[in-house]
């Protein structure tokens, strides 16, 4: 009997042949450079993988995923990846793409301690507090925290926004636009929140960088 995590490398090598049979240079146009078009920043969750539920090939997804799709400044491997995404690979569009039923954002709504966590789940009730009007008002806890999962979306693309790597690349006329998604692991679909920041004037003056 073979161990479970055997399977994956079988069905790597049969995923290689299945390529090759498709396109015999599939890997040789891979090997030189990448130059994806996207960045994805997502939930670790697994059932929510980048390229599959958006049809992408290898090449084509920078991707970055922490729990609950978050893009705290401080954090310096989301900043190195946004560095170098915008600043070498020049992608021309950031998503930040949460979920509907995300334990991250779930976990930030109740009170109970869950240990080193914890540190992390403060930035999402920090979200929360933001829009605790409109999401105390909702009172079916499942509808409220689908809006949740919205809004916390919809920060992080702010907060992308406040950042000096993306201010800067706008500055140069770089052609760089956010997008915030929600996908729904109940049918596989994704929601555009409709946000598309494609400049410094899309943001609160305050946190205009000169
Ligand atoms: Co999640």
């Amino acid at each position: 009997m073979k161990n479970s995590y055997e399977k994956l490398l079988d069905n790597n090598k049969k995923w290689v042949a299945d390529q090759l049979a498709l396109n015999p240079h599939f890997f040789d146009e891979l090997a030189d450079k990448q130059n994806p078009a996207y960045l994805w920043i997502g939930c670790s969750d697994s059932r929510v993988p980048a390229n599959q539920i958006t049809g992408t090939k290898p090449g084509e997804v920078f991707v970055h995923r922490n729990i609950a799709n978050m893009v705290v400044h401080s954090d310096m491997n989301m900043l190195s990846v946004l560095s170098y995404a915008v600043e070498v690979l020049q992608v021309k569009h950031i998503i930040v793409c949460g979920h509907y039923g995300c334990g991250g954002v779930l976990a930030a709504m109740n009170n109970k301690q869950l240990g080193l966590i914890d540190n992390w789940l403060r930035h999402i009730k920090d979200v929360y507090r933001y829009h605790h009007v409109e999401l105390d008002a909702i009172a079916d806890k499942e509808l409220r925290a689908r809006r949740f999962v919205e809004v916390n979306v919809m920060e992080q693309v702010h907060d992308l926004g406040k950042t000096s790597i993306v201010q800067n690349a706008w500055k140069r006329g770089q052609d760089l636009h956010l997008h915030g998604w929600a996908y729904d692991v109940k049918d596989g679909l994704i929601k555009d929140l409709g946000v598309n920041f494609t400049n410094t004037s899309d943001l609160h003056s305050v946190y205009h960088l000169d």
